[in-house]
């Protein structure tokens, strides 16, 4: 606009299209100030959502921290505190954890002695809150309460399990790390499918067609032994060895030279799940931040996975270049040929493959190194019960190689073996969890509450097995276990109850047995001066420093001949 005209219409004058210009302006003028109200009206509602939705959100997680971190677990424990089941009170986000972790650390830099009582120095929480709230108490891992149960009926009702109303329980994710998801762990139909699969590999004549393999391994053993008679052996680490070749040999046809790597890694996930069983995981933080030992076991588990993979890219290579006919008879043939079923309700699939091999791996070898080490230790200290034994293992076996008919005749052998577990078998509570609620005897259980069957408190507890209860007495299982329990089941299931027990059991006792028969054919030993007894819970009890015998040979020398 010109200026003269600007000031017509300023001054409201008429010109033949001034009014239509003025309206003009005054609707650009009105549509500006509308679009730059509703421009500010739009900023502030975005700003007012971007303010709310934060604090929505962050309130939203506030109520469920304090849900989950409070609420849940003062009303658990009100339910069950009101139904007589005590326990260390829960603190705030860490539960019991703090106090677990300084009672042990005191525990373990006591001297312990020569004692078979472990429980106060492996599980002093336990051992303290057993004898402070009784058989059955309330824990806090974390902002997870656990009920711990030792009292039989209860027991034996869970691991039975007749309603299905206990699930397995959620594992650290070290130990998932380290046994991946594997038999331990899975439920349902792929429960059922792959513990068919691994009753078949571990039982009747393929188990009685694995005894020439441990026999040779215990003889590579053995062969390493001469000449060092009279000088102190550590033999943890000696079974150690013979354990990782023969679950290599049996279940995987390998040696353990091949699985070396893979045992050593486990081994390495082992210790990163004993020293951090008791971390608390700290809402929000865990998230986002990992720590040393969680990254270190990241890198160990991937690495595992490619080794095991290895393992059965040879096995398949094998009949892709028709070397063999099939995959194989062992373990790891049968998980190879389930992985390609054409059926698709039988396949496996390769990570659920992996994951059997890793729980093979572990629990073939980790429970039978300790079982022989401590029966060893056991016997070198109690040289009436080595003699007892060796006595029986010459009058069956004479200088020959333990056979599978001869193994089933070894009855002291047996009783030292149960007297050995029920003192030191392997460390870790059974677990499992509430489905949903549920009455257990006469109490009343929430849904998703984790229960702990500690059988090291039923297993030493006086009530049950008398004032001599740490003493080792092999002779309490003369006439049996049944007898040796006043047929009470759940006072002493070292392999577990129910559908759930060790699919290994037989393996276990029979390899235990064949190695400790050539042992005593061989060599009579004492305990070395050296030994310091710390039984340390890393899945099973290792003693951590080892175990030093020192061996002298026997007049009539096992010949290690197959001939009977
Ligand atoms: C002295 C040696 C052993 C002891 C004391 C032992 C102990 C146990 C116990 C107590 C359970 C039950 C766990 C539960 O109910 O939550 C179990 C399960 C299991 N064990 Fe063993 N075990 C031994 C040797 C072995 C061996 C040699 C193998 C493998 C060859 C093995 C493989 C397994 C597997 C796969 C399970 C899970 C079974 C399932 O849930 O269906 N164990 N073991």
């Amino acid at each position: 606009m010109k200026r003269r005209e600007v000031i017509k219409f300023i001054d409201g004058e008429k010109g033949s299209d001034s009014l239509m210009e003025r309206r003009e302006v005054i609707k650009s003028h009105r549509d500006s100030h509308r679009d730059s109200v509703l421009e500010r009206r739009e900023v502030s509602a975005l700003m007012e959502l971007a303010i709310l939705v934060p604090c929505s959100l962050f309130l939203v997680a506030l109520i469920k921290f304090m849900y989950d971190y409070l609420w849940r677990p003062l009303r658990i424990q009100h339910m069950l505190n009101s139904q007589g089941i005590k326990g260390p009170p829960y603190k705030f986000i860490h539960g019991n954890n703090k106090q677990v972790i300084q009672m042990r650390r005191e525990a373990l830099s006591k001297p312990m002695g020569l004692t078979h009582d472990l429980l106060p120095f492996v599980q002093p929480h336990v051992y303290s809150w057993f004898n402070k709230y009784g058989k059955n108490y309330l824990s806090w891992n974390g902002n997870r309460p656990e009920l711990v149960i030792s009292e039989p009926e209860l027991v034996k009702e869970v691991m039975r399990n007749s309603e299905n109303a206990f699930a397995k329980g959620n594992p650290s994710v070290y130990i998932r790390k380290l046994l991946g998801n594997g038999l331990v762990f899975i439920e349902g139909e792929k429960w059922e499918k792959q513990r068919k699969l691994s009753n078949f590999a571990f039982h009747g004549e393929r188990l009685k067609n694995m005894t020439p393999a441990v026999i040779a391994s215990v003889e590579t053993m053995l062969e390493k032994w001469k000449g060092q008679e009279g000088k102190e052996i550590e033999v943890f680490r000696e079974f150690r060895l013979l354990t990782s070749e023969v679950i290599s040999r049996t279940a995987f046809g390998s040696s353990y030279l091949e699985g070396e790597k893979i045992f050593a890694r486990l081994n390495k996930l082992a210790i990163f799940a004993g020293r951090n069983a008791f971390k608390t995981s700290i809402p929000f933080i865990n998230t986002f931040w990992k720590s040393a030992d969680l990254l270190e076991s990241e890198r160990l588990e991937k690495e595992i996975q490619d080794s095991v993979m290895k393992i059965v890219k040879k096995r398949e290579d094998k009949v892709m270049n028709g070397e063999a006919d099939n995959f194989g008879n062992d373990f790891l043939g049968l998980l190879v040929s389930a992985y390609h079923d054409s059926d698709d309700k039988n396949r496996l699939l390769m990570q659920d493959l992996v994951d059997e091999c890793k729980t093979f791996y572990v629990g073939g070898q980790e429970t039978v190194n300790a079982t022989l080490a401590w029966s060893v230790l056991l016997l070198a200290i109690h040289g009436d019960w080595q003699e007892k034994a060796r006595r029986e293992v010459i009058g069956i076996f004479g200088n020959r190689n333990p056979d599978s008919d001869g193994i089933s005749k070894l009855k002291t052998m047996t009783m030292i073996i149960y007297e050995t577990l029920r003192l030191y078998g392997p460390s870790n509570g059974l677990i499992r969890k509430v489905r949903r609620q549920v009455q257990l005897g006469k109490l009343v259980l929430p849904g998703n509450l984790d229960l702990q069957i500690v059988k090291a408190a039923i297993q030493n507890d006086p009530q049950l097995w008398g004032d001599d209860v740490h003493l080792f007495k092999p002779e309490r299982f003369a006439e049996g276990i049944a007898k040796a329990t006043n047929y009470n089941a759940a006072a002493f299931f070292p392999f577990g109850l129910g559908p759930r027990s060790c699919v290994g059991m037989t393996f276990a006792t029979t390899e235990t047995k064949i190695a400790l028969s050539m042992i005593l054919q061989r060599y009579t030993f004492t305990l070395s001066p050296a030994y310091i007894h710390s039984p340390m819970p890393v899945i099973t009890h290792r003693p951590r420093h080892g175990i030093q015998i020192i061996l002298e040979p026997l007049h009539n020398n096992a010949k290690g001949t197959h001939s009977s």
